[in-house]
């Protein structure tokens, strides 16, 4: 078994991160490359450069084990991981695990989620979807800027790889999304303000 594939161009920017990996066991897929801030159009898919088709290769997955990535540079804002499947269904959201309430607005963070500072993601598949090739994507949202006096709203940091999942299950998946169109630049739930305490959104 080969590699896998996918993304991108992008340019190094500090303190930006990319998922340039999927850890598997046997697959090495070589390195990509993305760039954050995909939003307004079709590059919120698979970043920029994504390709398929002829010369991609697909990663042979088992529904339910726990797939990796690796960031590169680590992960360096607050934010949560996400994974989806396509035809796009999200299987993952990392929830907020600490909040401290201060009063020091805005300078000091209270919002976090696990993934910050992480060299490695791990997210697992479910046991339960149907086995297949699917498109599965690794999203970082960053959301360190909302709300600053310079804020420029949300990040996304995020690639595809092609997977084969075997042995899997028969759940139908539910909440099919779009990209573009799963989130729009006004969502609330991606502009909220993680330095202040009131946390409306946690
Ligand atoms: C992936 O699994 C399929 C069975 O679904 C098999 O035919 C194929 O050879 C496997 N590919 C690799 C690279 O192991
Ligand atoms: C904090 O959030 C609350 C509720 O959304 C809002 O009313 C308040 O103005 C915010 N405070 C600051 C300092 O941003």
């Amino acid at each position: 078994m080969k590699s896998l594939a996918l993304l991108a161009f992008f340019r190094a920017l500090q303190a930006q991160y990319n998922f340039v990996r999927l850890l598997h066991p046997t697959v090495d897929t070589g390195d990509w490359h993305s760039s954050p801030r995909a939003l307004p159009n079709t590059k919120i898919r698979c970043n920029r450069g994504a390709y398929g088709g002829a010369g991609v290769d697909t990663a042979n997955v088992t529904a339910g084990i726990t797939l990796g990535f690796h960031p590169n540079p680590p992960i360096n804002h607050q934010g949560p991981l996400l994974a989806y499947l396509a035809k796009w269904f999200k299987y993952y959201e990392e929830s907020i695990v600490k909040v401290t309430a201060t009063d020091a607005y805005p300078y000091i963070t209270i919002a976090l989620w696990p993934s910050e500072g992480a060299l490695d993601v791990y997210v697992p598949l479910p046991s339960t979807i149907p086995s297949g090739e699917y498109l599965l994507r690794i999203e970082h949202i960053a959301l360190h800027n909302n709300g600053q006096p310079y804020g420029q709203g949300p990040e996304f940091y995020l690639s595809c790889a092609h997977v084969n999942i075997l042995g899997g299950g028969s759940a139908t998946p539910g909440s099919l999304v779009a990209f573009p169109g799963a989130y729009s630049v006004d969502d609330s739930s991606l502009n909220w303000n993680i330095y202040n305490h009131t946390m409306a959104h946690c």
